[in-house]
């Protein structure tokens, strides 16, 4: 009893932590795509293409700014188990948001391309379309209350919805590393083009990774506890 109170509030405590992490993120990248929806060019900087793709690409930040956050607020399991309501609202903004994040990048990816370049364009479009279906499946299942399924493919959505604040936070403490250790070390591999060996291995290391790990770790689930997992009996 005592132990997992503890590890109640240490989840808490996790959570509360993320939520803070993320939120510079998500500040920047809502401001961004408000700036630029509302016609300012500052905000385009090194984006290119037709009005339309900027557009979408404007649109997909503000509302991945929202899926950002939305992300960690459906980890959180006490928000869940205490107020079921917050949990299903927040989850089917969460799926739609995630779902236009995911089209807007794709056209914009479609009608301008990437910075990166091909290797860009390609990891984004997967990591575009991977979104796109975890935000079909989350709330299909939801709806068909298989529940098992549900959870499953939520925590793909979560992973996923977190994965482009991952890709700032690795090339952070990437700058970190490098520059604390000297002047001719900081930000090595990392090009302003992306061209760098940290820049391409960065393209696929923000989701890819972490989704084979939520995958591994839901199969030992699975070997371990058949489909009783928390969310199927509920
Ligand atoms: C989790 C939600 C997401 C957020 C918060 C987000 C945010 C941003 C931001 C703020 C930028 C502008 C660069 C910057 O100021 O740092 C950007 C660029 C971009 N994003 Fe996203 N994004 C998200 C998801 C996605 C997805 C799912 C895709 C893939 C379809 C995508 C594709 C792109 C592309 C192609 C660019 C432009 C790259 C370039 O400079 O050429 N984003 N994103």
């Amino acid at each position: 009893m005592a132990s997992s109170t503890a590890r109640t509030r240490w989840s808490i405590a996790g959570l509360v932590l993320l939520f803070v992490l993320v939120l510079g993120f998500v500040w920047h990248s809502a401001q961004r795509g408000m700036l630029g929806l509302s016609g300012d060019t500052s905000a385009i900087e090194r984006l290119t293409g037709p009005q339309f793709s900027l557009a979408a690409l404007f649109a997909h930040m503000v509302t991945g700014a929202v899926v950002t956050l939305l992300s960690v607020v459906q980890l959180a399991a006490p928000i869940r188990q205490r107020w079921p309501r917050v949990h299903r609202v927040s989850g089917r903004v969460l799926a739609g948001l995630a779902f236009i994040t995911g089209v807007g990048g794709l056209i914009y990816i479609a009608l301008s391309g990437t910075v990166g370049g091909l290797p860009m364009s390609i990891a984004f479009g997967l990591y575009g379309t991977l979104m796109i279906i975890a935000a079909i499946q989350t709330p299909r299942f939801a709806m068909a209350r298989d529940y098992a399924r549900h959870r499953r493919w939520g925590l793909r959505l979560i992973v996923l919805g977190l994965g482009s604040w991952l890709y700032r936070l690795h090339y952070g403490l990437w700058y970190g590393t490098t520059c604390s250790l000297s002047d001719s070390l900081c930000g090595i591999a990392a090009e302003p083009d992306f061209s760098g060996l940290f820049d391409q291995i960065n393209l696929f290391a923000f989701y890819l990774p972490y989704i084979l790990v939520l995958e591994w770790w839901l199969r030992r689930e699975q070997r371990v506890q058949g489909d009783h997992t928390p969310y199927a009996s509920s």
